[in-house]
């Protein structure tokens, strides 16, 4: 079970996340929609410290960090027990698909070299990617690379998966390949939070879906209830100018 309460955070200005209640059961897989510059990238950042909340909890499993007093063990052991895929992959550019894969887990998991590179092994092949181990960055699509992003997080095993606007920064050609590798995810009962303007894929794979705007969740529902039947005047506007 995941529990955040109270997730607070500004940037100097004014609040960018006020307040955020949210309880994600084993599982789960939760799409948050809603306009640019709400904080939706703040709150997944926020979740494993990539920003430093001021103010609420985060439980994870048997791990509670208060973030005003969070310590460097606490945030530490946080991020082992989530994963993060970026929207413009933020692979090692000097490293290989299988360097990018092994490298978390040897720094990060502390796992022995040989063991995580059975592992990388055995990510590739699920990727779909085994010939491409050798490959740089540079050497793959978009749509590779990202699989490659989205591979070191499965990886990890860890108890929540995040993801931001993982097929934004993509070609459209390319698009299609990272769902397909999302689903893959999901039909192994993995927790996940994804941030995605992709509205088709999240009616599909959502169990639920938030509409967040200004730094606050204005309304949650299940995905034919948020696409179909939106309450709020909010959530209406935004999902009319997005169609
Ligand atoms: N590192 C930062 N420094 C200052 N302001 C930031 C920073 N990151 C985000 N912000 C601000 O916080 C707000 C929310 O940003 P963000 O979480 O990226 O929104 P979204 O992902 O919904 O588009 C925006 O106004 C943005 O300018
Ligand atoms: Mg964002």
């Amino acid at each position: 079970m995941i529990e955040i309460t109270g997730l607070t955070k500004g940037f100097g200005g004014g609040p960018v996340l006020n307040g955020i209640d949210l309880s994600i059961a084993p599982g789960e897989r939760i799409v948050v929609i809603g306009p640019s510059g709400t904080g939706k990238s703040t709150l997944l950042r926020c979740l494993n410290f990539l920003d430093r909340p001021e103010a609420g909890t985060i439980r994870v499993g048997d791990l509670t960090v208060d973030a005003a007093k969070a310590t460097k063990a606490q945030i530490l052991a946080l991020r082992r027990r989530t994963a993060f895929v970026f929207q413009n992959y933020a692979l090692f550019a000097n490293k290989t698909a299988r360097e990018n894969i092994t490298e978390a887990l040897v720094t990060v998991q502390r796992k022995p070299r040989a063991e995580a590179e059975a592992r990388a092994d055995s990510i590739l092949g699920e990727i779909g990617l085994a010939e491409k181990a050798g490959s740089y960055p540079a050497a793959l699509s978009g749509g590779q690379q990202q699989r490659v992003g989205i591979g070191r997080a499965m990886a990890l095993d860890a108890q929540l998966m995040l993801f931001d606007e993982p097929t934004s920064a993509l070609d459209p050609e390319w698009v299609g390949e990272v769902l397909d590798l999302m689903r893959r995810v999901a039909e192994q009962h993995q927790t996940m939070l994804i941030v995605t303007h992709e509205m088709q894929f999240a009616r599909e794979i959502a169990d639920r879906v938030i509409f967040m705007e200004g730094g606050r969740i204005v309304e949650e529902g299940p995905p034919a209830q948020i696409f179909d039947d939106p309450r709020d005047a909010r959530t209406k506007a935004f999902l009319r100018r997005v169609r």
